[in-house]
This record gives structure tokens, C-alpha cells and sequence, in this order.
């Protein structure tokens, strides 16, 4: 199906390459700001957090008055955890902080994407090393496989794959049990503490119609508050902190299932999967291209651009979701600005989030399957040839921004600022030398069809100009 080899031939060499001169380029940085937040951003977080509020109150109101089938129900019931601040160890960060509608549910702080990419945790001092994916059309990731007539694994959540979905039988379910647990995201200490600080919330009674009165029939011990504000990870001597009985344990954990899921299924609900983009009202002959936009379309599904061999824009019994849950190494330099390089001293908790410092080489895929996070055996032998392979992203609200001058970061490190950059990297990353002026396909085409592909277009039907 794919005709990737000879494409990416020799992509892991320029990595490496580019990986080196990064590093020189980047030694002799020294932070001057403690927590490393930009200040032009500061203003930018204040807003978020006050929009989160905003849907966490709206979203209350919702559950409070309406009458609500079992669906909507659940799905609002995963929207209120969601925007929740109160669940992170310092109560300031939902999944919402990186996560935000108007940039299409990616990264929604433009000084952040411009610079440090990754966006700080709960202890804001920490940063992952990652950037925010787009969580719409996830929940269509089948759960991580080895598909035999493609070669290939496909499926589970992240950058890379580690969110298999292999044991809740869903990798977006599973994929919701991780950012509460980082210690460099929510940062929560122990899964218990999901589900203690759930109990003390407004929303709780909704959760316990749903899913019984067992849900959070916990005696939590008396030092609960004070082990969950403790910031995460959890001591190698003492993995799971709050100390509960086997019976109470297993519920605990059942109920942080039940939380997972039901975040899945607000991130799989017509809110925020609604296949309302342009591209779906022209499929569905109820719109129809600019003659430029025409032109980008032909071009993404062209042999020149091979964009929808990986982009699969969908065909019969095929969805269009601009995916297909494979993962490829481009080549992309690594990024030098992403804070987590500078994280290689304990901080204040004595917590080390990257002691490879400068070292520190993500390694995709690869790095997951060589991990003691791999469940499956066999796929460890493929590690090798998964270095630096990264999962394709959906590019449905690619280019969705709440406003022009906001700048989105591209690729699991951010190292593209804009969608020009993006297509001029793919035209000329293997064909600089040979590209000679004309002889590469036309940039501004292909900038047009993804610019068509963010959802409630019907709602702001906008023209984008083509450079
Ligand atoms: C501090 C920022 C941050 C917070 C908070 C956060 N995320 Fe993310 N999210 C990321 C980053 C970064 C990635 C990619 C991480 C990686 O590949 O290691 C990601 C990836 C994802 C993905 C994978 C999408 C895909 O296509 O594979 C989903 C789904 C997601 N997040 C949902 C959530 C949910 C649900 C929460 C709350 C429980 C949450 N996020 C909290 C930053 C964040
Ligand atoms: C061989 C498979 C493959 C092909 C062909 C391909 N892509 Fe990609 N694309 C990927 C992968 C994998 C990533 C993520 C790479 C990474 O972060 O290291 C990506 C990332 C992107 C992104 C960034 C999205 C984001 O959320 O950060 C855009 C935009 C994009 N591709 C557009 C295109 C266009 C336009 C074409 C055709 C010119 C194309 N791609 C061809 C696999 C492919």
C-alpha cells in the first residue's frame, strides 16, 4: 500500500545529523526565568484557565438542569473531568490546559507553541517534552496491532503508541490514565487521588447514577489530602501511596477505569468529533471547493506529494481522517527549545525530569517497543526499525487557530511554526540539491486544502488566501 521506503530513505542518517548539530547549538543555554515560562505567556495561561472555568460552569449548569439521555449523559459527564482544574496535585491544570477548542483541541498558548512547545505541568516548573497532539478523531485509533498485510503497527495513543488500549480494550480510554499520573502533567502521586479528588466534586452524584454507589466507597485514610497535594512520582519504595486495603484498591481502580472511559467517550461525542469540516460538507456534495483548493486536493492525493498515503483522506468504508495510525520518521531536526532539555537537576521535590539533560534522545516508537512498557514480546524485536518513528497525526484542525497572528507548532517537537513550513519541509527535504525553481510541486495548493480542514465550518465559513 505504501511506498514509503525509497521516500524516507536515509531520514534516520539526517536525524542523527541534524540531532548533533542541534545539541552544539544549543549548549551553553541557561534559563534565566525559574520556571521557564515565557512572560509573554503568562497572560495567555490566565485566559485559558478562566475559558476552562467558563465550560466547567457551563458544563455544570448542563448536568444540573437538562434532562439527559444516557449518552449525553456520559459524554458530559467526561466533559466536566475534562475541564476539571481541580484534579491536577495543584488544582490549576486540567486536560483542558493543553488541550483547548479553538485551536482544535492542541496546544492553545501561542507564546508557548512559539517557543517552549511543550507546556508546563501541574508544578509549573516542569515541562514534558512533547508536543500537545490534536485529541480529535482519536478515539477512530484502533487499539495498538500488528497488521500483517501492511507490515506495519497501527493504532494506540501518543506520539508513540505507548497508549496501547490493550487493556480497557480502547487506547483512548487508556490513554486518559496517563496525563493525571505524569509528573510533568497533572502530576497526581497515586490513581487513588483521581478518584478522591473526584469525590469532593459537584458532579460526583452524576457519576455514581452512572456507574453505582460503589464508585467512590473508599474509607480513605486520614493523611488522603496531604499524600494526593504531594506532587508525583510516586517513590520506587512505596508505588502506590495512599495506603488502602485490596477491596478498596480495586475499587479505586475501577472507578479511575470508569473516569478514563468516560473521558474517551466526550473525546469520541460529536462535540469534538463532529466531521463538520469544509472537506466533509464538499464530500457530501453540500459545498464545494475554491478552483485553489481544488487544486490542493488533487495535488495531497497525487504521486508527487504522497500526502494521503499516511493522511488517508478515505475512501469506501473508510473514514476520511487524514491518518491511518501508522507512524513514519521523517527526519525533522530535533528541537533545542523545548525546556525539557534544561530539566536534568532535581527540583524543588527532588523530582528529575530528564537527567539525560542535552543527552537526551527521543527515540518514538522505537524508544516505547524497546521499553518494559512494551506488553507484547514479539514487537520488541521490531524496535530497531521504529527509531524515531512517530505516529502519524490526524490533520483534521490543523490550521484551526482563534485568531490569524496565533502560532500553532507542528511535528512531536514543534520544530515548524507554520503549515508553509511544513509543505516547504516535505518539498524539499529530500530534493533541495535537485529542486530547481519550478521543478518542485506548487505549495500554496496544498497549504489551501489543509487550511479546509477544520471542523464548524459551516458555522464560519471563511476564505483563506493561498501564498
Ligand atoms: C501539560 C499538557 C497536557 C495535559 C495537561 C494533557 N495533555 Fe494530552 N497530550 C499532551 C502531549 C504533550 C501529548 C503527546 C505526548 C506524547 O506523545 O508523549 C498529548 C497527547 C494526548 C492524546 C493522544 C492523541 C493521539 O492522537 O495519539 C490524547 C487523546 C490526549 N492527549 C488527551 C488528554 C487528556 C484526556 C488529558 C487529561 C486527562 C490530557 N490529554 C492532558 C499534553 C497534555
Ligand atoms: C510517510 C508518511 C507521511 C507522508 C507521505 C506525509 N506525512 Fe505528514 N506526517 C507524517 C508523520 C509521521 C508526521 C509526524 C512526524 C513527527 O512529528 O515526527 C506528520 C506530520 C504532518 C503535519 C504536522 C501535523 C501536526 O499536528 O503537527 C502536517 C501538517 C503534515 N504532516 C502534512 C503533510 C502533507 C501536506 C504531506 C504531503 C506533502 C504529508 N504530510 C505527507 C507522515 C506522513
Amino acid at each position: 500500500m505504501k511506498t514509503r521506503a525509497a521516500w524516507l530513505a536515509g531520514t534516520a542518517a539526517i536525524v542523527l545529523v541534524a540531532a548533533a548539530a542541534a545539541l552544539r547549538s544549543a549548549e551553553g543555554d541557561s534559563p534565566t526565568d525559574r520556571d521557564r515560562i515565557p512572560t509573554a505567556a503568562r497572560k495567555e495561561i490566565k485566559s485559558v484557565e478562566l475559558e476552562t472555568d467558563r465550560i466547567e460552569a457551563e458544563s455544570l449548569n448542563r448536568a444540573r438542569s437538562a434532562t439527559l439521555d444516557r449518552f449525553q449523559q456520559i459524554t458530559l459527564l467526561g466533559k466536566l473531568i475534562f475541564y476539571d482544574r481541580e484534579l491536577s496535585v495543584r488544582r490549576n491544570e486540567s486536560c483542558s490546559f493543553c488541550h483547548m477548542p479553538d485551536t482544535g483541541f492542541s496546544g492553545p498558548v501561542s507564546a508557548l507553541n512559539q517557543t517552549t512547545v511543550a507546556y508546563p505541568g501541574s508544578v509549573r516548573t516542569r515541562f514534558s517534552g512533547r508536543k500537545p497532539q490534536s485529541h480529535t478523531y482519536a478515539s477512530f485509533s484502533p487499539v495498538l496491532h500488528y497488521n500483517p498485510e501492511q507490515g506495519d503497527l497501527v493504532g494506540g495513543q501518543f506520539w508513540d503508541m505507548r497508549a496501547t488500549g490493550l487493556r480497557l480494550d480502547s487506547s483512548l480510554a487508556e490513554q486518559a490514565q496517563g496525563p493525571p499520573l505524569n509528573p510533568v502533567e497533572m502530576g497526581l502521586i497515586d490513581p487513588a487521588c483521581m478518584v478522591y479528588r473526584m469525590s469532593l466534586r459537584p458532579y460526583r452524584a452524576m457519576a455514581e447514577r452512572l456507574w453505582g454507589a460503589q464508585s467512590f466507597a473508599v474509607h480513605w485514610p486520614v493523611n488522603t489530602q496531604e499524600v494526593c497535594d504531594r506532587p508525583g512520582p510516586a517513590p520506587d519504595v512505596d508505588p502506590l501511596p495512599l495506603h488502602l486495603g485490596a477491596v478498596e484498591r480495586g475499587i479505586a481502580q475501577s472507578t479511575f477505569d470508569r473516569i478514563a472511559e468516560a473521558i474517551a467517550a466526550f473525546e469520541g461525542s460529536p462535540e469534538v468529533t463532529p466531521f463538520s469540516a469544509k472537506y466533509d460538507y464538499v464530500m457530501a456534495g453540500k459545498s464545494e471547493f475554491t478552483p485553489e483548493e481544488k487544486a490542493g486536493y488533487k495535488l495531497f492525493r497525487s504521486k508527487a506529494t504522497h500526502c494521503n498515503e499516511c493522511h488517508r483522506d478515505g475512501g469506501p468504508g473508510e473514514e476520511p481522517l487524514f491518518t491511518d495510525f501508522t507512524a513514519s520518521n521523517l527526519g525533522l531536526p530535533r528541537n533545542p527549545a523545548l525546556s525539557f532539555y534544561q530539566e536534568n537537576v532535581p527540583d524543588q521535590f527532588g523530582y528529575t525530569a530528564n537527567p539525560d539533560g542535552l543527552k537526551f534522545l527521543d527515540l518514538g516508537v522505537g524508544g516505547f517497543l524497546a521499553s518494559p512498557q512494551n506488553p507484547n514480546r514479539e514487537w520488541a524485536a521490531m524496535a530497531k526499525s521504529f527509531l524515531g518513528k512517530y505516529k502519524t497525526p490526524t490533520l483534521r484542525n490543523v490550521d484551526k487557530r482563534p485568531r490569524a497572528d496565533f502560532v500553532k507548532a507542528y511535528m512531536h517537537n514543534g520544530y515548524l511554526k507554520s503549515l508553509k513550513e511544513v509543505v516547504h519541509f516535505y518539498n524539499t527535504r529530500d530534493a533541495l540539491p535537485r529542486c530547481k525553481p519550478g521543478g518542485c510541486w506548487r505549495e500554496g495548493h496544498v497549504l489551501a486544502g489543509a487550511r479546509e480542514s477544520g471542523d464548524d465550518q459551516s458555522k464560519t465559513t471563511r476564505r483563506f488566501e493561498t501564498e
